[in-house]
C-alpha cells in the first residue's frame, strides 16, 4: 500500500468511526421503544414463561452510588447515606413477587447485578434479596452469578458475604489509573485501591474478574492508557472490557463538568483503542468482538469460537437464553415477544409497584423480521460476518429483502466488506466499524435517536 493510500484510508476511516451509531446492546434500539407495550401486555408475556419450559436470566438494577463521576452515562444516582438504598431494596423484593407470581417457578442461568454500584447494598439486604429470589425462581446449580463492583468499595467482608450467596463472577470499574484522568473524571482511585480489592476477591475465593476499562477519556494520551493497561495485566483479570467514553452531555448533563477540549479528538480516540487492543493481545487474552478480551480459558473465548456468544445490555455473554427478566428502576427485559422497560425514575416505579403493577414504562413489540434483523446485527457485532441466507431461512423469509440493504452497504463501505452470495463480512478495521456495517440492516435506524460516536 503507498502512502498516499494508507493516509487516505485513515481518512475514510476517521469518517466512518465519527458517524453516531446505535451500542446495539438490543435491537430495535431504545429510541424505538413506546407506550404501546404496558404491564398487561408485558404480563402476558411474562406468563408465557410459564409454559416455557426453559432458563431465564436476571438482571436487578442498582441506581445508586455513593457519588457521581463525571463521565458516568450509567442510570444512577448518589446516595450518602444507606436509607434509600434499603428503601430501594424493599421495593425490589415486590418487584420480584409481583413478576415471581406471572412467571412461576422458572430456572433462572445467568443472575447479574449492575447499576450504579450493587455492591452500595448493605450486606443483609443482599442477602435478603438473594433468598427472595431463590425462593421465587430456581437457581441453577451452574448459574453465573454475577456482580458489577466499585474498587472503591470493596470490603474484605463484603466479598466474602458475595461469595457466601453464590456469587462467582465479578467485574470491576478501574477505567484509566492515571492520576490526572482520574482528577478530571471525578473518580480518585489509585492503584493500591484495586490491587486490595483484587485481593478481598480472591480471598473470597472468587475467580472469574473483569476489569472495565475506558478511552477517551478527558486528558487520555497512547502514554497514560499503556500505563494502565500494564499495571492492570499485572493483576490479571481473567477478562477485560475496553469501552470508549460516550460523551452525551445532552442527555447526561453532569458530563458538562467535562470540557470539551480536554477530550482527545477521533484519531486520538482510534489510536488509544488500538493500543489498548494491542497491548491486552500481546498480553495473552483474545480479543473477543469490538470491546471485550479474556484469557484463553475463559468460557466466552469457548462461545465465540463455537458461534453461541451473545451480545445483550451488558456487552459480550455465554449467556443463551431468550428471556432476560430486568428488575428495578429503568431495567429493560426482553422477551421472545419484545422489550419492556420499566420507568426510569425511582419515584415513579416505586409507585406503581407499591400499587400493585409492574412498572413498565414502555417497550417494543417485534415481529419476524424485527428478529432476523436483530440476529444478522447479533452475528456482525460477535463475529463480524453474518450469512444472511441462513438467518433469513431460519426465519422463513426471502434473503431478497435485504437487496436495497445490500446495495447501501457497498455504496457506503466499498472494499471494506466482502459480500459473497449473502454471505457478508468486514475485511478491515472490523473493531471501528462492526456498528456502521450492522446499522445497515437497522430497519429503524434513519427514523430518530441520537448517539455517541462510532468508536
Ligand atoms: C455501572 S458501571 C460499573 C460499576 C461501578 N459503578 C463502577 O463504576 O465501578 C458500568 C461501566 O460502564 C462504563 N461507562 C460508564 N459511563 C460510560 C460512558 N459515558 N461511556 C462509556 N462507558 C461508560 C464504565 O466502564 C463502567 O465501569
Ligand atoms: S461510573 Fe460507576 S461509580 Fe461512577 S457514577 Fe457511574 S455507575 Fe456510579
Amino acid at each position: 500500500m503507498t502512502n498516499t493510500h494508507r493516509r487516505q484510508e485513515d481518512y475514510d476511516l476517521l469518517t466512518l468511526a465519527t458517524r453516531t451509531i446505535p451500542r446495539y446492546t438490543s435491537y430495535p434500539t431504545a429510541p424505538q421503544f413506546t407506550a404501546d407495550v404496558d404491564a398487561a401486555i408485558y404480563g402476558s408475556w411474562l406468563d408465557m414463561e410459564a409454559d416455557r419450559d426453559a432458563p431465564v436470566s436476571i438482571y436487578l438494577h442498582v441506581p445508586f452510588c455513593r457519588s457521581i463521576c463525571n463521565y458516568c452515562g450509567c442510570t444512577t444516582k448518589a446516595a450518602l447515606r444507606d436509607d434509600p438504598v434499603r428503601a430501594y431494596a424493599e421495593v425490589l423484593k415486590d418487584e420480584i413477587r409481583l413478576v415471581g407470581a406471572r412467571t412461576g417457578r422458572v430456572a433462572v442461568s445467568h443472575l447479574h447485578w449492575g447499576g450504579g454500584t450493587p455492591n452500595i447494598l448493605p450486606p443483609d439486604c443482599m442477602a435478603e434479596l438473594v433468598g427472595l429470589l431463590s425462593e421465587t425462581f430456581r437457581f441453577r446449580d451452574d448459574m453465573e452469578h454475577a456482580i458489577e463492583l466499585d474498587p472503591r468499595h470493596v470490603t474484605v467482608d463484603g466479598m466474602a458475604c458475595l461469595a457466601g450467596l453464590g456469587v462467582n463472577r465479578v467485574s470491576l470499574g478501574v477505567q484509566t489509573l492515571d492520576d490526572r484522568v482520574q482528577k478530571a473524571i471525578a473518580r480518585v482511585q489509585p492503584l493500591a485501591i484495586v490491587e486490595d480489592a483484587m485481593r478481598a476477591i480472591s480471598q473470597a475465593g472468587i475467580a472469574d474478574v473483569n476489569f472495565d476499562l475506558m478511552f477517551g477519556l478527558p486528558f487520555q494520551t497512547e502514554a497514560s492508557i499503556k500505563a494502565t493497561v500494564e499495571q492492570a495485566v499485572r493483576l490479571a483479570p481473567s477478562r477485560f472490557a475496553v469501552f470508549g467514553y460516550a460523551h452525551v452531555p445532552w442527555m447526561k448533563p453532569h458530563q458538562r463538568l467535562i470540557a470539551d477540549e480536554t477530550l482527545p479528538d477521533a484519531g486520538a480516540r482510534i489510536a488509544q483503542a488500538r493500543l489498548a487492543r494491542r497491548l491486552l493481545v500481546t498480553a495473552g487474552y483474545h480479543g473477543v468482538g469490538i470491546d471485550h478480551f479474556a484469557r484463553g480459558s475463559d468460557p466466552l473465548v469457548a462461545a465465540m469460537r463455537n458461534g453461541t456468544m451473545r451480545r445483550n445490555f451488558q456487552g459480550y455473554t455465554t449467556d443463551t437464553a431468550s428471556t432476560l427478566i430486568g428488575l428495578g428502576a429503568s431495567s429493560i427485559s426482553r422477551t421472545p415477544s419484545g422489550y419492556a422497560q420499566n420507568l426510569p425514575d425511582n419515584a415513579g416505579w416505586q409507585r406503581r409497584i407499591r400499587a400493585g403493577e409492574l412498572p413498565v414504562a414502555r417497550g417494543k413489540a417485534i415481529d419476524a423480521v424485527d428478529r432476523m434483523r436483530g440476529d444478522i446485527i447479533e452475528s456482525i457485532l460477535c463475529f463480524f460476518e453474518a450469512d444472511l441466507a441462513v438467518i433469513a431461512k431460519r426465519h422463513g423469509i426471502p434473503v431478497d429483502l435485504f437487496g436495497p440493504d445490500i446495495v447501501r452497504l457497498r455504496t457506503e463501505m466499498g472494499t471494506r466488506v466482502r459480500i459473497d452470495d449473502w454471505r457478508t463480512g468486514i475485511e478491515r478495521d472490523p473493531h471501528e466499524t462492526a456498528r456502521l456495517v450492522a446499522s445497515h440492516f437497522d430497519g429503524y435506524l434513519h427514523s430518530n435517536g441520537r448517539y455517541s460516536v462510532a468508536v
